[in-house]
């Protein structure tokens, strides 16, 4: 075995050069694994007893792309680049196989599609996520897939970004074969055969038959683009993910080679693919907690109980049969009990229906989920959530009997949007094991949760439910205590000004449209429509009734989506909403009752005083320690909220404003609107007069532990 560089050695076994890569975690293709690959193809090529070459790597990937942080950085070298590597293993005389396991993704993948031949692990999972950093495949990804798997089965892997599995791959022609047995042996014994057929090497370049349909039909772009124009509204690489396969299907191999270079490199400068490389670091950075170590002990989850069959409870029950973990949800009445079950049944059947799932799939779910009416029914349980009521006294009436009940060690979670985890856990003789787990609605489906630590919550109980998290497929974030953790309590600051903008200044579809703009999926009024207006409304018992636009909407039987109107008019069946006059009215008399003379306002403004009282509050929680740091408010907002990645997060938009201009700005609305919440918060301020960003705020009590 040679050493070759740091991360690449050469080795021939059995009349086959073998070039190993070792570079961890993820064996990226960093500066020093270039060259050594280089330079291994040089060896090979030379070395009289070599008739073929294996690409293999140690650890747990085939290389998982380029390295990220490498862009841009004038440190690192520019060549050998990596399609200098790839246009070496495609030239080469002798064959090349790569051997794919772990995450062969972007530019390692790309490096596979340059080798003359690809073999896998039936685990392996490849696939070109660029998309997902604001980039396109740049080493001739989207010249080369098109020709193994056609364009339309092309532009649906690289602007999803989704990994296929090597089955798919193999089906797809993208591998050659799967190695069921050891990897390396079975890549040499394939192009072991290779070489004895002395057959043309089997190039990628070489072929375009399966453009032909694409140029003989070239509105199947057109075709697709609109496909795709709703989910990636507002992102830039997937169109020029298109126009770079547009060229591959227009130009000879080499012009396509050079024209998706520039567009790469176009993109790669582009703001939005800056917030979305920041947003991958961002999101690994937020699952780290600084004083609870890797290796902190976690209890086994084996048995979970789930308290209240309601809207949460249910969709937090089906996350873990999903995952083949027994549920026993526990309802006050047997009505409530069967109506809660019922739904998660006919949830699975419509998934079953879309083909998504089979019906065995929904019988074996079904069979791991037990109703209960008696507490009793959870003394088994490794971990109970408790998802009733949004009520304190009734929240804590539940944790004391499960205190009774559930076995020690059990970790017992609430799934409260609001109230204080430390009141709850008081009641219990075990706080440690108390904790908040926040789940997020429809919670079957959206990727967040928020941890919540309480005073007393023990690491090994936080480490647990880490875990835990991210088995059910969740993005776990830790939070602290206080009303609405991060999620809610940044949402109430924007709801706020949005109340405040109806009321002084603009209409809900005015107000909404500034939010949609700016890439939300739907701004505050419009969700409140989606949500049901009378969730928590007083009815009678509703003070200043005659300045409260919510009840005058509900008075009148316009309670939201449900009723076919609120803020907004809903034709039936359609989610769009439409503005509808007589809301106008009311808005117009609500103002007038409550003494206000409404006002002009431009959507900059608009749009400022909305996503500024978010960074505001963003700027208190940092200050309280309510979030371990800035990254994991911009992950909370983008998986609970709909933050548009291509943004980065809501604390990476502020730092690219300057807080400086956002302290400017708050500074003015606050003394215009008479409003202490636009005031900026002393750590804003702070920040902003030592010329600092969001980014480089580290609280020191939560990194020295
Ligand atoms: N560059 C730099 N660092 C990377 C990286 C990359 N491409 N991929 C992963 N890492 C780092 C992570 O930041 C993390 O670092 P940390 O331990 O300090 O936090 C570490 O490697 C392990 O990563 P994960 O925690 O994500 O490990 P998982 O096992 O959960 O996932 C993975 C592994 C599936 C490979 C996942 O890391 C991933 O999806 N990586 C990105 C893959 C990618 O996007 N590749 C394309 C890069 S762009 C490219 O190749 C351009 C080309 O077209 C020219
Ligand atoms: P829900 O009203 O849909 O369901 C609550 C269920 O609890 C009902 O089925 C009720 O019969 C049952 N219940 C009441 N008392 C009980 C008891 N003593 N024992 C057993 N079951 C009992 O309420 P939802 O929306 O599911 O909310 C539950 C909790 O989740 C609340 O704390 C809420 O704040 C929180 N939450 C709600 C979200 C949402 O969007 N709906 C989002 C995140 C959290």
């Amino acid at each position: 075995m040679k050493e070759l560089s740091q991360s690449v050695s050469y080795d021939v076994q059995d009349g086959v050069a073998v070039l190993i890569t070792n570079n961890p975690p993820v064996n990226t293709m960093s500066y020093h694994v270039r060259q050594g690959l280089v330079d291994g193809l040089e060896e090979a090529d030379k070395d009289g007893d070599v008739r073929a070459i294996v690409l293999y790597c140690e650890g747990r990937t085939f290389f998982a792309g380029m390295d990220i942080t490498e862009f841009g950085n004038p440190d690192v070298p520019e060549a050998p680049g990596i399609t200098d590597v790839i246009k070496k293993l495609e030239g080469a005389s002798k064959p090349v196989i790569a051997a794919l396991h772990g995450t062969p993704l972007g530019g390692g993948f790309e490096t596979a599609l340059g080798c003359h031949h690809r073999v896998a692990v039936p685990s392996a999972k490849m696939g070109l996520p660029e998309v997902k950093l604001g980039i396109i495949p740049g080493a001739g990804g989207t010249v080369r897939l098109p020709r193994v798997v056609g364009v339309q089965a092309a532009l649906e892997m690289m602007t999803s970004g989704n990994p296929i599995s090597a089955e798919r791959a193999l089906s797809a022609g993208l591998v050659d074969e799967i190695v069921d047995g050891d990897l390396l042996s079975g890549a040499i014994a394939f192009v072991q055969k290779v070489a004895s057929a002395d057959e043309p090497l089997a190039r990628i370049r070489d072929s375009d038959e399966k453009l032909q349909a694409a140029r003989t039909n070239p509105e199947i772009f057109d075709v697709f683009r609109k496909s795709i124009a709703r989910k990636t509204r507002g992102f830039k690489a997937p169109e020029a993910i298109i126009q770079s396969v547009e060229g591959a299907v227009r130009l000879p191999f080499d012009e396509a080679l050079t024209n998706e270079r520039r567009i790469f490199v176009e993109c790669q400068k582009s703001p939005e693919a800056k917030a979305q490389q920041y947003f991958f670091f961002a999101e690994r950075q937020a699952k780290k907690i600084p004083d609870v170590p890797k290796d902190t002990p976690t209890r086994g989850i084996e048995k979970v109980g789930v308290i209240g069959a309601g809207t949460m409870g249910g969709g937090i029950s089906m996350n873990f049969l999903n995952r083949g973990i027994p549920v026993t949800i526990v309802e006050a009445t047997q009505e409530a009990l069967d109506r809660g079950i019922g739904i998660i049944e006919k949830n699975y059947a419509s998934t079953a229906k879309k083909g998504r799932i089979t019906e065995d799939d929904v019988k074996e779910r079904m069979s791991l989920l037990t109703g209960a009416l008696d507490y009793q029914a959870l003394s088994d349980v490794d971990l109970v959530i408790e998802a009733v009521f949004e009520d304190m006294d009734l929240k804590k009436t539940v944790f004391r009997a499960i205190d009774e009940i559930c076995k020690p060690g059990c970790v017992l979670a609430s799934n409260t949007s609001y109230l204080n985890i430390n009141e709850i856990a008081a009641v219990t003789s075990r706080p440690q094991d108390v904790i908040g787990l926040h789940f997020f609605s429809p919670a079957n489906i959206m990727r967040l949760l928020e941890v919540v630590r309480g005073d007393e919550t023990s690491n090994e109980v936080l480490a647990t439910c880490m875990k835990l998290g991210a088995h059910i497929g969740k993005v776990a974030v830790v939070v602290g205590v206080c009303r609405g953790f991060v999620g809610n309590r940044i949402l109430g600051a924007r709801m706020r000004q949005s109340d405040d903008l109806l009321l002084k200044n603009a209409m809900p579809q005015e107000i909404d449209a500034v939010v949609f703009d700016f890439g939300f999926p739907m701004g505050s009024f419009a969700m409140r429509d989606l949500a049901g207006l009378d969730i928590g409304w007083l009815g009678d018992e509703t003070p200043d009734k005659d300045i409260n636009v919510r009840h005058q909407l509900c008075t009148r039987g316009r309670r939201g989506q449900k009723t076919g109107g609120g803020f907004y008019d809903y034709e039936s069946g359609s989610r769009t909403p439409i503005p509808n006059a007589e809301v106008e009215q009311i808005i117009q008399e609500v103002s007038k009752n409550a003494g206000v003379t409404r006002t002009e306002i431009s959507a900059a403004d608009m749009l400022k005083r909305m996503i500024y009282a978010m960074v505001n509050e963003a700027a208190k929680i940092l200050d309280e320690g309510i979030a371990l740091r800035a990254a994991a408010i911009d992950v909370i907002w983008v998986y609970g909220y709909g933050w548009p990645t291509y943004r980065g997060g809501l604390t990476y938009y502020a730092d690219q404003i300057g807080l400086t201009n956002i302290v400017e700005d708050l500074d003015r609305f606050s003394t215009e609107y008479d409003d202490p919440e636009l005031e900026p918060a002393p750590l804003l301020r702070q920040l902003a007069r030592e010329g600092k960003s969001f980014q480089d705020f580290v609280r020191q009590d939560h990194f020295e532990a």
